[in-house]
C-alpha cells in the first residue's frame, strides 16, 4: 500500500528519492517522506499530503549519497507530520520506512520505554527503528537481524544508520522488495516502477532475507545470516509505460489502451491450427487437466469480478463447476481442498494480502494454485505453482481496468484449452477464437464514442445512487461497474442480478436513483426488458448498454448507449469498457482526484 524507495551512489540520493516517491506515490498517498545522510547526521524531512508537498519543505542544496523515502497510505495512527515514515530512534542517527503491519508493536514498545526509549509518534513502524538501536553496536547489518526475530507480522523495511553511512539494509516478510543495481549505485524499492527510469537489473528479494547494500555491490542473507546467492532479473516493462504519455490521468491512458493490452494478452496463446490455446506457465500434465473437475478461484476487488466472469465461462466452455471465492473469506474458513481441484488465485499487482495468504493456506493443504497477475516477479506470481502472466502493462491508476479485461481473456483461453480437451469440436473452437480476435476492434469502437459517454456522465453525475443491473456472464460487470463509479466518483452505487431486484433494491427505485442496465441480445434480454418496465413504472430513470439495432429498447429507457454484438459470452468485454468511461467522465464532472481517489491504495498490503 505504502511505497519504499532507497537509493545510495554517486548521484544525488535527495533528488532520485523524491522521483521515486513521485512514481510511487500511486501506491499510498496520505504523507510522505525522506532521510538523506548529511555530514555525518541524518536529515528526515516528511510531511503529510502529496509528493509535491514534500517537494516544497526539501531546501534546494540538500545533497547526499544516500537515503530512504516512503509514501504512506495510513494503517495506525492519524495522516500528520509526525507518523508519516521515515521514523528515528531517540539518538535521531538511525531511519527506517515500514510497509506491513507489526503485531506485536504494543508489547514491544512497552518493553522498549520501560528501557527508556522515547516514543514520539502513534505508527506500528517506529517501534522498528527503536528496536534496532537497541542492538546496534556500529554495524547497522547485525543489529537489524537481531532485531527481526522479535517483530510479529508483515514488513518490507529498509533503513539506514549516519554510523553505517553509505549503506542501506533491507528486510522482507510479506512486503515486497526489489533491489536495483545499476553502475556504481543501488536501489531498494517495494516496487520496479519506482526504479525503472535508472535501470533494468533487478533481485526481488524473498520472505526472511535481509540485504545489505552498498554503491558497488550487495550481499543477501537470511536472518541468521547465511547467505543466499540471488539471480539477476530483467525488468521487462519500459519507462514509457508509467508515464501518462499526453493522456489528462493513467486511469484514462489505461482504459483507451485495452484494444492493446487484451492483445498482448492473447499474443502467441493462440492455436489456430489446433483450434485451441497454450498457456506455458500453468506447469500442468494434459492428462491433469483432463482430469480436472472443479476450478476455484481467489481474488478480491477487481481481479475477483473478473474471476467471476472466469467462473461463468469454466462452466459455460468447457462445462467445469467452478466456483469464485473471495479470497480475504477463504484465508480464514478452513477451506476443504477436494481432489482434481484447480485454484487461481488472480492479482493484477500479485500482492494483495488477502490473496497471497489465502493462496498459502490452500497450498499448506495440498492444494495447486495458479496465479493469474501482471505483475512479473510478484509474490503471488512466484510463489504460486504456476500461472499466466497477462501482460498488462503497468497499471498506475487505483482503480483497475484494463487489467480486468486482461484477466478474463486468459480465463477464455483456458477455457477454450480444456474444453479442447473434452467436448468442444473443432469448429466449435475455431468460432470462439474468431470471437476473441475480434474483440480488441469491438473495443475501440466502444473507446470511439467516449464523446457520448461523457455527455451521459455529465447528466448524470449528481444523481446519489445508483444501481447496475446485469446477468449472467454480465452480472459481474454489473457489479464492476457499480465498483468503477464508487471508487473514482464516491456515488454510492450497488450492483445487482437484475432478476434480484425485485428481492430488495426496487425498493430504492425513484426518479433520484437511476439504473444502468446491462442488455445483450442473448436469451435473458426479454427478461431484462421485464424489469426495465419495473423500474420505468416507479418512475426510476434507465440508462442501457444495449446492442447495436436494438430499437425496441430506446423507446423504453432514457439514455441508451450502443456496444457492437458479438457472441454472448464475450459480452463482458464490451459493456465492462462503457462502465469505465461513465465512472470516469462522472469523477471528472465532480472534480475528482481519479488516479489517486480518497482511502484507497493500488495493492492492499495490509488486512
Ligand atoms: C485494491 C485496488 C483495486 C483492486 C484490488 C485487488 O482494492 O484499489 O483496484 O482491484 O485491490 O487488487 P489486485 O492487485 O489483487 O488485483
Amino acid at each position: 500500500m505504502c511505497g519504499i524507495i532507497g537509493y545510495c551512489g554517486p548521484r544525488n540520493a535527495t533528488q532520485i528519492l523524491v522521483e521515486g516517491l513521485k512514481r510511487l506515490e500511486y501506491r499510498g498517498y496520505d504523507s510522505a517522506g525522506i532521510a538523506v545522510g548529511l555530514n555525518g547526521s541524518l536529515k528526515v524531512i516528511k510531511t503529510k499530503g502529496k509528493i509535491k508537498e514534500l517537494r516544497q519543505k526539501i531546501p534546494g542544496d540538500m545533497i547526499s549519497s544516500y537515503g530512504i523515502g516512503h509514501t504512506r497510505w495510513a494503517t495506525h495512527g492519524v495522516v500528520n507530520d509526525i507518523n508519516a515514515h521515515p521514523h528515528t530512534d531517540c539518538s535521531g542517527n538511525l531511519a527506517i520506512v515500514h510497509n506491513g503491519i507489526i503485531e506485536n508493536y504494543e508489547s514491544l514498545k512497552n518493553m522498549l520505554e520501560s528501557e527508556g526509549h522515547i516514543f514520539h509518534t502513534d505508527t506500528d513502524s517506529e517501534i522498528i527503528a527503536h528496536l534496532i538501536e537497541k542492538y546496534f553496536n556500529d554495524d547497522l547489518e547485525k543489529a537489524v537481524k537481531e532485531a527481526l526475530p522479535l517483530l510479529k507480522g508483515t514488513y518490507g523495511i529498509v533503513c539506514i544508520h549516519a554510523k553505517d553511512p553509505g549503506r542501506i539494509v533491507g528486510a522482507r516478510n510479506g512486503s515486497p522488495l526489489v533491489v536495483g543495481i545499476g553502475k556504481d549505485e543501488m536501489f531498494l524499492a517495494s516496487d520496479v516502477t519506482a526504479i525503472i527510469a535508472h535501470t533494468k537489473k533487478a533481485v526481488y528479494l524473498e520472505d526472511g532475507e535481509v540485504v545489505f547494500i552498498k554503491p558497488e555491490d550487495f550481499i543477501t542473507t537470511d536472518i541468521n545470516d547465511k547467505k543466499i546467492t540471488k539471480e539477476i532479473e530483467q525488468i521487462t516493462w519500459e519507462l514509457q509505460e508509467i508515464e501518462k504519455d499526453g493522456f489528462p490521468c493513467f486511469m484514462e491512458k489505461e482504459i483507451m489502451e485495452q484494444p492493446e493490452s487484451i492483445k498482448r494478452a492473447m499474443s502467441g496463446r493462440i492455436d489456430k491450427e489446433l483450434a485451441t490455446a497454450h498457456l506455458g506457465g500453468l506447469n500442468l500434465s494434459t492428462k491433469e487437466l483432463i482430469n480436472l473437475e472443479r476450478v476455484k478461484i481467489i481474488a478480491a476487488g477487481t481481479s475477483f469480478y473478473a474471476g467471476m466472469v472466469g467462473a461463468y465461462l469454466l462452466e459455460a466452455i468447457p462445462r467445469i463447476p467452478a466456483i469464485p471465492e473471495l479470497a480475504s473469506e477463504v484465508r480464514y474458513k478452513n477451506p476443504i481442498i477436494e481432489k482434481n481441484t484447480l485454484y487461481f488465485a488472480v492479482s493484477q499487482s500479485g500482492e494483495t494480502i488477502d490473496t497471497l495468504f489465502a493462496m498459502k493456506e490452500l497450498q499448506r493443504k495440498g492444494a495447486t494454485v495458479l496465479g493469474i497477475c501482471n505483475v512479473v516477479g510478484s509474490s503471488i506470481a512466484r510463489d504460486s505453482d504456476g500461472g499466466v502472466y497477462i501482460h498488462s502493462g503497468p497499471e498506475i491508476a487505483v482503480a483497475s481496468t484494463k487489467a480486468f479485461t486482461s484477466q478474463i481473456t486468459v480465463f477464455y483461453l483456458f477455457s477454450l484449452l480444456l474444453a479442447r480437451m473434452r467436448d468442444l469440436s473443432f469448429s466449435a473452437g475455431e468460432k470462439l477464437i474468431t470471437d476473441l480476435i475480434s474483440i480488441p476492434l469491438k473495443v475501440e469502437n466502444v473507446l470511439s464514442r467516449w464523446q457520448q459517454l461523457k455527455e451521459m456522465a455529465i447528466k448524470y453525475a449528481h444523481y446519489k445512487d445508483f444501481l447496475f443491473l446485469g446477468r449472467g456472464v454480465n452480472y459481474p460487470v454489473a457489479l464492476e461497474g457499480a465498483l468503477k463509479l464508487k471508487e473514482i466518483s464516491y456515488i454510492h452505487a450497488e450492483g445487482y442480478s437484475s432478476a434480484e431486484i425485485k428481492h430488495g433494491p426496487i425498493a430504492l427505485i425513484n426518479e433520484e436513483t437511476p439504473s444502468v442496465f446491462l442488455v445483450p441480445d442473448d436469451e435473458l434480454r426479454e427478461k431484462i426488458i421485464s424489469n426495465i418496465k419495473e423500474v420505468k413504472a416507479r418512475k426510476g430513470k434507465v440508462i442501457a448498454i444495449s446492442v447495436e439495432g436494438d430499437e425496441e429498447i430506446k423507446d423504453i429507457v432514457d439514455d441508451v448507449f450502443e456496444i457492437p454484438a458479438t457472441h454472448e459470452l464475450f459480452y463482458p468485454f464490451i459493456m465492462v469498457v462503457p462502465l469505465q468511461l461513465f465512472a470516469y467522465y462522472c469523477a471528472l464532472e465532480l472534480g475528482r482526484n481519479v488516479d489517486q481517489p480518497r482511502n484507497l491504495a493500488k495493492s492492499v498490503t495490509v488486512e
